[in-house]
């Protein structure tokens, strides 16, 4: 068996989450009659801070219902040059929502107030209007870092001052809660609309969640709806969804702490590792001469997995089924290849 570090994407549902779904009390969403999905959409919403919540199949459809939902073609969108609803959702936002995206470098992912106070547009007849900020967090290509309860607030006051929503891509917030010990509800709080994944670190096999407030997830409903997002006897999916957000969080500190632990035993090996605050590691293989699809080859063949993000840059990412022993025989593999470069 591959030690997989991957994606946290790899994680199978739990035995009581099999359980869960197999006794799911179901009924036809559409007609809005299933009461598993009414529960656990009534659940995130609690945990969120928000009115109102809906489950959506998949983290992109849930940032994309929420770009249709808030713009309308020609509108401007400011995002994170490295974010994933502008880099890894295929030009959707143009390609659906008919948005243009205005991209920030941000600093470790974190968008500067400032600099989002400057790319707002004024009013002029040659400017697109500027409709919707996009956050991540944590962000990934920036290595799972966190976006602090401040950083947040900073720019959602921006937002707020000049009148324009903030759409935050949550898809590992709890990552990002757990980290700063604080409730993720302090994190949403300065989003007005907030995307987060039940299919990573969480565990659950499918599904995201849209919250915001009950306008919004109106709208959002009949979005997701021509999507082909509106599923009948949904609830054999919100189920695990519901152990996902009640019982997997918590769980999470595990997950960062061996990625801490990989992360040291790599650098004690000499390698280039970026700064780890989540459970994403991020390695620089240019020192070693290596691309990172080379070493990724030579990796595999010593049994592990894990993903390139770049040229000369490998991503691990730590996850439910990965334990300390695994780190162990990860950095056993590492270190034995690089005798041999
Ligand atoms: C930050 C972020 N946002 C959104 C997504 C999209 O989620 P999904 O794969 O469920 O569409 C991902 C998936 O990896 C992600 O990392």
């Amino acid at each position: 068996m591959k030690i997989d570090l991957r994606s946290d994407t790899v994680t199978k549902p739990t035995e009581e989450m099999l359980r869960a779904m197999a006794e799911a009390e179901v009924g036809d969403d559409v007609y809005r009659e299933d009461p598993t999905a009414n529960r656990l959409e009534t659940i995130a919403a609690e945990i969120l801070g928000k009115e109102a919540a809906l489950f959506v199949t998949s983290g992109t459809q849930g940032n994309q219902v929420a770009v249709l939902t808030h713009c309308v073609n020609g509108d401007e969108v400011i995002a994170e040059a490295d974010s994933h609803i502008f880099y890894y959702e295929g030009g959707a936002m143009s390609a659906l929502a008919g948005v243009q995206t205005r991209t920030l470098v941000g600093e470790r992912g974190a968008l500067r107030a400032e600099e989002v106070e400057k790319a707002i547009r004024g009013n002029n007849i040659h400017f697109p209007r500027t409709k919707l900020i996009c956050l991540e967090n944590t962000h990934n290509r920036a290595g799972g870092a966190v976006i602090s309860v401040a950083q947040m607030k900073s720019v959602y006051n921006i937002a707020q001052k000049h009148g324009i929503p903030v759409h935050l891509d949550g898809a590992r917030l709890f990552n990002a809660a757990v980290a700063q010990g604080v409730a993720v509800s302090e994190l949403s709080a300065f989003a007005d609309t907030v995307q987060i994944c039940l299919s990573k670190g969480l565990s659950a096999p499918v599904g995201s969640i849209l919250a915001g407030d009950r306008a919004f997830i109106e709208e959002a409903r009949w979005w997701r709806k021509k999507l082909g997002g509106g599923l009948r006897q949904v609830g054999y999916l919100a189920a695990p969804g519901i152990i996902a957000l009640t019982q997997m969080t918590g769980r999470l500190a595990e997950d960062h702490d061996r990625a801490q632990q990989l992360a040291k035993g790599l650098r004690q090996l000499s390698l280039q590792v970026e700064q780890v605050e989540t459970n994403i590691v991020l390695v620089n293989t240019g020192s070693i001469g290596l691309t990172a699809v080379a070493l990724l080859e030579r990796l595999e063949e010593k049994g592990v997995l894990a993903v390139d993000f770049d040229e000369y840059v490998i991503r691990f990412t730590t996850h439910r089924h990965i334990s300390d022993q695994h780190i162990k025989t990860v950095l056993e593999a590492v270190e034995q290849l690089l005798e041999t470069v």
